[in-house]
């Protein structure tokens, strides 16, 4: 018997609808080519969803995404909604839409592909393969209080930056065991010099490795340092394991090693639901244009694949992104001329041909 997923797909805004299209696209063909079935549904998110509905993360699609094997998102946000505050924020609908699912472990892997060693301009790029684990639904992001003091005789506004140890424990397991599957490193980054978060957070993960991962390699860095580290040394890396904001900006910053920030793809977990999205935004300088890369979407949709069990599909998507680059199909972010349509052709005709070897790659 065919297992059929189910999904929700939320395109968003700004080239998420173009990248996700792309993404779904090939996820159908794979599965007509293969042995699963893929019960689709779209629903709004973002701006899209504030335009159509006064909230960027409405109840029906919060219901979808909760009964739903997985979440496959574009982008949310734009310049248009950039004057709403508080909960018609955009990026607050993303937030909430995290919490809900429950996906405290946002896993973003960084690889530099034979192809992209010449697109970097970061010289010591060629062989990345590094993974961020970034803690998701707490730090910064939600720690309370926050928001503007009214009280405050001039205008102020706070956050705070708060964890649990339970909440430092869960996320660093993740991060022992991925690093057990690899090479067996871990680099947690905070900035306890400083901070007394990240000296709890340093303490937390210091004592389960010994507790239970002293097998494994690990190091601390302070994220200033981890940020040179990641562009002068990136091979030194395996697993770097950090906080909320800490790993949004690290991330943002890795993109440099393959050349684009529309290379990486991201997948969080942690709840019954997985959500996988690029690490992009909605990118709206290139919006509409139809150049934006799909390939950080197609590979969210390989990390979807490999959650849902369909190895053989989500090997294949990811040596098809290799081939396609191997073949010299670029789009403008790498230096080419191929439209998304182009590129994400090119992917779906040599991952269907690995899918149909039946091999792993
Ligand atoms: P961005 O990631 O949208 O764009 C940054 C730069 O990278 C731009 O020059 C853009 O053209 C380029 N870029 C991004 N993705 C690309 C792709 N696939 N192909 C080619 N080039 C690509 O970041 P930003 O401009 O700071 O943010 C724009 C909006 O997106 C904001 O509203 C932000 O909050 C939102 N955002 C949403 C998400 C999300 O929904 N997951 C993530 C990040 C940013
Ligand atoms: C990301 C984005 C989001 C984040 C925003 C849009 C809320 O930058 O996924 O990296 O900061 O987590
Ligand atoms: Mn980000």
């Amino acid at each position: 018997m065919a297992r059929t997923h189910r999904v929700v797909v939320l395109p968003g805004d700004g080239i998420g609808p173009e990248v996700t299209a792309e993404a779904v696209r090939l996820l159908e063909a794979l599965g007509r080519a293969g042995s699963f079935g893929v019960e689709l549904q779209s629903h709004a998110a973002g701006g899209h969803a504030l335009d159509l509905c006064g909230e960027p993360m409405p109840e029906s699609t919060r219901r979808a995404c909760v009964s739903a094997d997985a979440v496959l998102l574009g982008a949310l946000g734009g310049p248009r909604w950039d004057h709403e505050t508080g909960d018609r924020r955009c990026e607050a609908g993303l937030l909430a839409l995290r919490r809900l699912l429950g996906v405290f472990a946002n896993l973003r892997p960084v690889l530099v592909p034979r192809a992209l060693t010449a697109v970097s301009p970061v010289q010591a790029a060629a062989g990345t393969d590094l993974v961020i684990v970034r803690e998701l639904t707490g730090g910064i992001y939600f720690g309370e209080p926050r928001g503007l003091e009214p009280e405050a005789n001039a205008p102020t506004a706070c956050n705070t930056m708060r964890y649990s140890e339970r909440e430092i424990r869960r996320i660093a397991r993740v991060a022992f065991r991925l690093a057990g599957q690899r090479s067996g490193r871990v680099t947690s980054v905070d900035k306890a010099n400083v901070l007394e978060v990240s000296q709890l957070w340093r303490k937390v993960v210091s004592s389960l490795h010994r507790e239970e991962f002293s097998h494994l390699a690990l190091d601390h860095l302070y994220v200033d340092n981890a940020a040179m580290q990641i562009v002068l040394d990136p091979a030194r890396f395996d697993v770097v394991l950090t906080a909320n904001l800490f790993g949004d900006i690290l991330s943002d910053l890795a993109a440099t090693l393959p050349g684009s920030l529309g290379m990486l793809p991201s997948a969080s977990v942690g709840g019954t639901t997985g959500l996988f999205e690029p690490v992009h935004g909605s990118a709206p300088d290139i919006a509409g244009l139809g150049v934006a890369n799909p390939a950080g979407a197609i590979l969210s949709m390989a990390m979807m694949l490999d959650h849902l069990g369909e190895d053989l599909a989500a090997a294949a998507v990811r040596t098809g992104v290799q081939r396609a680059l191997d073949s010299g199909v670029r789009t403008r972010d790498l230096g080419g001329s191929a439209t998304t349509r182009q590129l994400a052709d090119s992917i779906l005709e040599h991952s269907l041909t690995l899918a149909a070897d039946g091999v792993l790659p």
